[in-house]
C-alpha cells in the first residue's frame, strides 16, 4: 500500500459515519453510512434536497458533532499538534454571529482566543472584512446587519484564521447572484492561497460548477448521480469527477 506523506493525507475522513437524531420509533436517520476523503486542495459541493444530510455531514465532518456509527477523523489535521479545531473553519448555515459584539470584533474573536495580539488580531480581522467588501460595516453590530451581510462576515471570520478546511454550509445561500459569486471567489481565491480544502453545502447549481467535486446527498445517503437511493450505498460519494480530487479513496 502506498504510504502518504503526512501533508498529503486526508483532512477529514469518514469511515462508514451515520448520525442518527433521537431514539426508537422517532429516530430521524439524518445520514446514513457515509465513507468519502476530504484530500488537501480539494473543492467539492455537497448537493441535495432540503433535509437531505447536508448540514449534519458537514457538523460531522467539522468535528462539531459526532457521529452515532462509524467514525470521523482528520489524518492529514491531527499531526501538528496544536488543536483540530485551529484548523478547521466552519461557515453556519443559520446566523452565527455574537451579537453584543461588533462585526470586526466577531472576526477577530477566533484569532484572540488562539492567542494572535489584538493588533494583529483587529488588522486581519479588518483586511478579512475588505476582501468581501464589508468594510463599512466593521463596526457595526450583527442586529444591524442584513442576513446577507451577517453570512459574509461569517466567511470573513473563517477567512481570517487562515484554517487548512473550510466547510461553507450554504455560504451563498441569503445573497444576490453577484454578491454570492463574489463571495465565492474571495473563498476559493483564499483557500487557494492557504492550500486549504473546501467543502460547500449548496442548491445553487452555479456554486457547484465553480468546483471541482460533487457529492450528491439524497435521504442521509452519499449517492452517486443517476444511483438508486433505496440501495445500500457503495460508498464512494463519486460526482461528476471533472477534476480528481476529493473523490472516493
Ligand atoms: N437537531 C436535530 N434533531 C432532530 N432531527 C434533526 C436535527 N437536525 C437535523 N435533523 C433532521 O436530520 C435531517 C437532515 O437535516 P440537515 O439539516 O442535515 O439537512 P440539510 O440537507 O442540511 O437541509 P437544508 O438544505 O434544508 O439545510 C432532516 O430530516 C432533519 O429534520
Ligand atoms: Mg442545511
Amino acid at each position: 500500500m502506498a504510504v502518504l506523506a503526512k501533508d498529503q493525507e486526508p483532512l477529514v475522513r469518514c469511515d462508514d459515519a451515520a448520525r442518527t437524531y433521537g431514539r426508537g420509533s422517532g429516530a430521524v436517520v439524518a445520514v446514513h453510512g457515509a465513507t468519502c476523503t476530504v484530500p488537501p486542495g480539494a473543492r467539492i459541493a455537497v448537493v441535495g434536497p432540503s433535509g437531505s444530510g447536508k448540514s449534519t455531514l458537514l457538523h460531522l465532518m467539522a468535528g462539531l458533532d459526532r457521529p452515532t456509527a462509524g467514525r470521523v477523523s482528520h489524518p492529514g489535521l491531527t499531526t501538528t499538534g496544536d488543536g483540530l479545531a485551529r484548523h478547521i473553519g466552519m461557515v453556519f448555515q443559520g446566523p452565527s454571529l455574537l451579537p453584543p459584539l461588533t462585526a470586526v470584533e466577531n472576526v477577530a474573536l477566533p484569532l484572540r482566543i488562539d492567542g494572535v495580539p489584538e493588533a494583529e488580531a483587529t488588522a486581519r480581522a479588518r483586511a478579512a472584512l475588505d476582501s468581501l467588501h464589508l468594510d463599512s460595516l466593521a463596526e457595526k453590530l450583527p442586529d444591524e446587519l442584513s442576513a446577507g451581510q451577517a453570512q459574509r462576515v461569517a466567511v470573513a471570520r473563517v477567512l481570517a484564521r487562515r484554517p487548512r478546511l473550510v466547510l461553507a454550509d450554504e455560504p451563498t445561500g441569503q445573497l444576490d447572484r453577484e454578491t454570492g459569486r463574489h463571495v465565492l471567489a474571495v473563498l476559493l481565491a483564499a483557500a487557494a492561497e492557504l492550500g486549504a480544502g473546501v467543502v460547500i453545502s449548496t442548491h445553487d447549481p452555479r456554486v457547484a460548477d465553480e468546483l471541482d467535486t460533487r457529492w450528491h446527498m439524497a435521504d442521509g445517503r452519499l449517492v452517486r448521480p443517476g444511483e438508486k437511493t433505496e440501495a445500500e450505498p457503495e460508498a464512494e460519494p463519486v460526482g461528476d469527477q471533472r477534476k480528481s480530487l476529493g473523490g472516493p479513496r
